[in-house]
């Protein structure tokens, strides 16, 4: 009896450094449902670092390729997606993930942020040969214009109080 089934989908997005993936992490452990991380499906697939994309298709050329792989995720039956802090803003993808997920934004400050992107070791193109100060800058820039993308998810999560990320307990209750 298939009525009112429903899958069970939901996409973390949020800038860069906001915890994407290790809230998605985490969830996925909560609820027992199948974790990606976009940037990493996207790798797998294409077998080629984000870094390595960006310096052979522009960043115009990721964020189709971006596109036609969050289409793919996007359409599993039960999962938990981690997005790039970019993809909401390009093409329709917010409009599409609100369609086709419980989609939350995790919200944080942009000295938190900062903060995060200071201890992670990920490879982000769009920081690369940048100074602290201009990535202090430029993240409130591209706040400015990313955050009204952000702001149309169905759920909005403040983690800027949540320090340790590896104590996330976040309930289904608090995301739907
Ligand atoms: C990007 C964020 C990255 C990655 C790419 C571009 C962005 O993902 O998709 O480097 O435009 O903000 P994370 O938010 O997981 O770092």
């Amino acid at each position: 009896n298939k009525e009112g089934y429903r899958p069970l989908r939901i996409i973390l997005v949020g800038y860069m450094g906001a915890g994407k993936t290790t809230v998605g992490k985490a969830l996925s452990k909560e609820l027992g449902i199948p974790f990606y991380d976009l940037d990493w499906y996207i790798e797998s697939r294409m077998r080629r670092t984000v870094k390595q994309i960006f310096d052979e298709r522009g960043e115009d050329g990721f964020r189709k390729m971006e596109q036609a792989m969050l289409h793919e995720v996007a359409e599993f039956e039960h999962v938990i997606i981690s997005c790039g802090g970019g993809t909401p803003c390009f093409f329709d993808n917010m409009d599409y993930m609100n369609r086709q997920a419980e989609t939350v934004y995790l919200k944080a400050e942009p000295d938190v942020l900062f903060r995060h992107l200071q201890m992670g070791r990920s490879v982000r193109p769009l920081l690369l040969g940048k100074t602290p100060d201009e990535i202090r800058s430029f993240i409130r820039e591209q706040l400015e214009w990313r955050e009204p993308f952000y702001a149309r998810a169905r759920h909005t999560l403040d983690v800027s109080l949540m320090d340790n990320y590896e104590k996330i307990q976040i309930s289904v209750d608090q995301l739907c």
